[in-house]
């Protein structure tokens, strides 16, 4: 699948000395080389750090005062309270100097996962995910997320567009926009549940690991909601990765995170879907050139896949 393109990321050597001296001191050898992965959107540092003698990590860093910092902050939380087991790779450390914030993150292996119909990698994530919502979160990992607002319950955008349709809409939104409208409305209510939920799951945020598989990574949208949000957020991935809006109609009513709760799955859908439609009109924030093609992209599979379970 297209992974977005890598957004204009800060750099190692942009971080205060201060904050690399402490990383360095506490990973306990100098860093010899750094590599910013492809994938995402966002403007601070997202880098694999070699250090002297081989051994590699993860680390992400940005201002105490950029909003990042309290995403960074939240995934940090939330990697050290996921069950063991999970697929996320483990925090190592959080670090503080000169007013800024790093995350140091257990390093992972691989390429992204490649979600195409000729790749076992879908359905080893949909298997990840029956596994992931399968049972309630821990308490530890409930009480770490409860510090942030679900963004997945937040949410729309059709209510938007129906009270001033763009002309360039599709036809099949246009065609369905007070019905896609009365969907969405109802998300709210229906956003809440006990499981764990990832809540951005693109193949750019997740590793194909060597050693471990696909593996997911950029917790800092997590939270507990209903079973069905990651499934639902995986369906257009897919349909992105070139699988037909049919076969991906038919998994998410067979599979085990959404079958019973289709209306959930729908109004999520809808809610999700009303987001990219909305979104991919905004003018492109700095710092991040492919996020509306993305959205546009997205917008569209997901239209697909709504339509299709409305029929
Ligand atoms: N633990 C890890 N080991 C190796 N590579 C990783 C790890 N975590 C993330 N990556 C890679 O780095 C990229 C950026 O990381 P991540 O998605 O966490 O950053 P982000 O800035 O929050 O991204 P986004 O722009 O999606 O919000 C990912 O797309 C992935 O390719
Ligand atoms: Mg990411």
């Amino acid at each position: 699948m297209p992974v977005p393109p890598t957004s204009s990321r800060l750099q190692w050597t942009d971080l205060p000395t201060s904050l690399r001296a402490r990383l360095e001191d506490a990973l306990g050898a100098p860093v010899t080389d750094t590599v910013t992965p492809s994938g995402g959107f966002g403007h601070q540092l997202a880098a694999a750090l070699t250090l002297e003698g081989g051994r590699r990590v993860f680390v992400k860093a940005a201002p105490d005062d950029d909003p990042l910092t309290t995403a960074n902050v939240h995934e940090a939380a939330v990697l050290d309270a996921l069950p063991p087991g999970a697929p996320a790779p483990d925090l190592l450390g959080n670090h503080r100097a000169a007013d800024w914030t790093a995350v140091v993150i257990a390093h992972l292996d691989g390429p992204h996962p490649d979600l195409s119909p000729a790749s076992g990698d879908a359905g080893q994530t949909w298997a990840l995910l029956d596994k992931l919502t399968s049972s309630p979160a821990p308490a530890l990992y409930a009480a770490a997320v409860s510090t942030a607002q679900s963004t997945a319950a937040a949410l729309h955008g059709w209510d938007e567009l129906l009270s001033n349709p763009p002309v360039n809409l599709a036809p099949a939104a246009r065609a369905h926009l007070p019905q896609f409208a009365e969907l969405e409305a109802a998300w709210p209510a229906l956003a809440h549940g006990n499981r764990i939920v990832h809540g951005d799951l693109r193949a750019d945020n997740m590793v194909r690991d060597h050693e471990r598989g696909v593996t997911f990574v950029d917790w800092a949208h997590a939270t507990t909601g209903p079973t069905c949000i990651d499934a639902a957020s995986l369906a257009p991935q897919l349909i992105l990765a070139g699988h037909a809006p049919a076969d991906i109609a038919r998994l998410l009513s067979d599979h085990p995170a959404t079958a019973s709760s289709p209306d959930t799955t729908t109004a999520f859908l809808a809610a999700l879907t009303g987001h990219w439609h909305r979104n991919a009109r905004k003018p492109g924030p700095a710092g991040a050139p492919g996020l509306r093609a993305y959205q546009h992209r997205a917008a569209a599979a997901g239209l697909a896949l709504l339509v299709y379970r409305l029929k």
